[in-house]
């Protein structure tokens, strides 16, 4: 099934104690957000790449797809305070098309399966979204002092990408918008008009580059899969 993809990539170094943009980080001399872009790239399905990003970043990001040979990327959208932000921003720049990829550039090591699975789900169900069974027990506490264990059988970590069909996601984020309502991924935006959002099992490699430590993780990946 073929898919634009929207990249949000207008985030911070925060949590990553960076003093820039943790996308521009490079692993092994590229950076981040160039390993993202390289799997959409090299992906037959992908039709199209959109990236929302910071304008005083955009000419950076622009030269390195330049130079990385990132031909598929057709446009790019100034990204927002939040994350949604950043995303409302591209769907509303994106030309209209069949299924639409929502994807974290901070997750470079996302599998073309799982890619191409979410984007079959979403032409049949509408919305589909990569997650991975929990791992951990878990544990509601208050104050420290545990109230119930979970039935972990039931818990997904949700990851990106989520895939949508064109309308429905462009509908959801809209409503979303004009009600004020702000989420923590797009399938809550799709989960609050009433529709069903299908998992689809992904990788536990699949992690947002978030921490200094995963970092560390990232490398390893990356040696792994060069062996
Ligand atoms: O901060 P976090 O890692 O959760 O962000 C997830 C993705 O969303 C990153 O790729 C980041 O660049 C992007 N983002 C954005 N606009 C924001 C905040 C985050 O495009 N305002």
């Amino acid at each position: 099934m073929n898919y634009t993809v929207v990249l949000p990539a207008a985030g911070s170094g925060k949590r990553m104690k960076a003093d820039k943009n943790k996308l521009l980080l490079e692993l092994f001399g590229k950076p981040i957000f160039v390993y993202t872009l390289e799997v959409f790239q090299q992906d037959p399905s992908c039709e199209a790449i959109w990236l929302a990003v910071k304008e005083e970043e955009r000419s950076m990001i622009e030269q390195n797809v330049k130079k990385y040979g990132l031909t598929k990327v057709q446009g790019y959208a100034t990204g927002g305070a939040e994350r949604q932000d950043s995303v409302r921003a591209c769907l509303e720049s994106i030309p209209p098309c069949d299924v639409v990829l929502v994807h974290d550039a901070a997750r470079p090591f996302i599998e073309p399966l799982v890619i191409s699975r979410l984007a079959a789900e979403a032409h049949a169900m509408g919305a589909a979204i990569a997650g991975v069974p929990v791992k951990d027990t878990i544990k509601k506490a208050d104050n420290g002092i545990i109230m119930e264990t979970v039935d972990r059988d039931q818990l997904w970590m949700i990851q990106t990408p989520q895939a949508f069909t064109y309308e429905l996601i462009t509908h959801a984020a809209q409503s979303a918008f004009e009600d004020g309502f702000l989420g923590t991924d797009e399938a809550m935006l799709v989960e609050r008009l009433g529709q069903p959002v299908q998992i689809v099992e992904s990788t536990y490699e699949n992690v947002k580059m978030t921490t200094p430590d995963d970092l560390v993780y990232g490398k390893a990946i990356l040696e792994s899969r060069r062996q």
